[in-house]
């Protein structure tokens, strides 16, 4: 039993969690920022007051990522940015979550010692007791346990202001493509209870939001029970108030016709596939161990476009992967003038440490091999998402508004179901979260131009 008197033996207080700013900063793909809103929704259960002025925080939190070698110099260089607001505030915690702290583990504390907290993906749920910890320790606090079992499920995550919602309906990645760090950093692949998923969905439709974006590191390999991903996505469709549905990322394997029929099926279900392709030949490919061939790959692009006429299709390339010769590298570029996707996003390829690329294979392609082909890809591409966005000029699209244009403030910008953002000029009574008609009267490789066509 507390009584005054074993209260007043209580050690002095530190200070109370709900006086302390709470500050997150996210670096990465859209899995890292729904995790930042869960840890944000998390700490603020534990009294966190959430600021977006960091020069205002009393913890910091950045989220980061492993995926390439880039992403963790940007992060490095960020921290020790960072480091200077604590001379204005000693008592400030400065910590790192997400996917670099899995990789790097304690060796980030010898490179940045200033760093108070290091904490995985699967140990969000110890941040506030790593928090505490630091208020009598003077040791930083680090915590990389795996757990396969985490969902986080209990935790109502905070969203960002904004028109779509994620839900991130698996964790972790089993398919091992030899380039890639992910599962070595968020662990092994895992579904959410289907029930789950949809209170979620039911939860952002009663808020307001009209487009949700499922989240999984190979999302269509969707799994619990005798729920797959194709039954998620029609109960999902189901949802009254939610009008767009989204997911992200599929992997090209997993494209059975049930999931493209419910695709079809369903005018919720956006006509948008991010499909990666990675490499356009077989034997890089095969290197890569992604699971299909330039073959398999046509066959669900063409399956897909049967059903869904006016789908797009988005991907991620790679070159320079370990041997990628001449050859290989021209059966890439073959692969994306032949399957002209709308987009794509192209990297050279950067070895990580502990993956099997790194450790059997040679990163022979030299560098400025790698800079030749990327800068040659990227100029392709250019030129087909030119011609696919001219494609629409003309047309009437449904906008999603998600507010005003960053370039300019008179306008206003948004997405169609096919995920192409379009400008256009402001207009009373467009505000966020309308879907409003425009047509389309301009166009570059990124971006839509038009008006809003009024109604009669
Ligand atoms: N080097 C370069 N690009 C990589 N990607 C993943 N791992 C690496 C790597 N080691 C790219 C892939 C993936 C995207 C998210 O990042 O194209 O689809």
């Amino acid at each position: 039993m507390v009584t005054e008197k074993t209260m007043l033996e209580q050690p002095a207080e530190a200070p109370a969690a709900r006086d302390r700013a709470l500050y997150v900063e996210t670096y990465g793909c859209q899995m890292n920022k729904a995790d930042s809103e869960l840890i944000t929704g998390l700490l603020a259960r534990e009294g966190y007051r959430v600021t977006d002025r960091v020069d205002r925080a009393d913890v910091i939190l950045v989220n980061t990522c492993a995926i390439r070698e880039n992403a963790e110099q940007r992060v490095l260089g960020r921290m020790s940015e960072l480091n200077r607001f604590k001379t204005a505030n000693p008592g400030l915690i400065l910590g790192l979550c997400g996917c670099m702290s899995q990789h790097l583990g304690d060796r980030i504390i010898e490179k940045a010692p200033y760093i108070d907290l290091v904490a995985g993906p699967d140990s969000y749920r110890r941040l506030p007791a790593m928090l505490r910890a630091l208020d009598t320790e003077d040791e930083p606090a680090l915590n990389l346990a795996w757990d396969r079992a985490e969902h986080y499920l209990d935790i109502d995550p905070v969203r960002e202001a904004g028109v779509n919602g994620w839900v991130t309906i698996m964790r972790g990645c089993d398919k091992m493509c030899t380039f890639c760090i992910v599962p070595f950093v968020r662990g092994r692949e895992r579904s959410t209870p289907h029930g789950e998923v949809i209170r979620q969905i039911e939860r952002l439709a009663a808020e307001g939001y009209r487009e949700v974006t499922l989240l999984g590191q190979t999302v269509n390999k969707y799994r619990d029970g005798d729920v797959e991903f194709a039954d998620l996505l029609s109960r999902a469709a189901e949802i009254d108030g939610i009008e767009r549905i989204r997911f992200t990322s599929p992997h090209p394997a997993h494209f059975p016709d049930r999931l493209i029929e419910v695709m079809a099926a369903s005018p919720k279900i956006c006509p948008h596939t991010h499909l990666p392709l990675q490499s356009g030949a077989s034997t890089t490919l095969s290197r890569m161990r992604r699971d299909y061939t330039p073959e398999t790959f046509l066959d669900v692009v063409h399956r897909l476009r049967e059903r869904i006429p006016r789908i797009t299709l988005t991907t991620d390339v790679i070159v320079g992967f370990c041997g990628e010769t001449e050859e290989e590298f021209e059966a890439t570029r073959e692969m994306m003038r032949t399957v002209q996707f709308d987009s794509a996003f192209m990297f050279k390829y950067s070895p990580r440490p502990g993956t099997a690329s790194h450790k059997r294979l040679s990163d022979d392609v030299p560098e400025e091999v790698k800079a030749r082909r990327l800068t040659a890809v990227i100029e392709m591409q250019k030129s087909i998402s030119d011609t696919r966005n001219r494609a629409y000029r003309g047309q009437v699209v449904h906008v999603l508004v998600e507010g005003r244009s960053r370039r300019d403030a008179d306008r206003l910008f948004g997405k169609t179901d096919t995920f192409k953002t379009v400008v256009f000029p402001m207009l009373e009574g467009v505000v966020s979260n309308a879907i409003v008609p425009v047509r389309v009267n301009g166009s570059t490789p990124f971006t839509l131009f038009g008006d809003v066509v009024k109604s009669a």
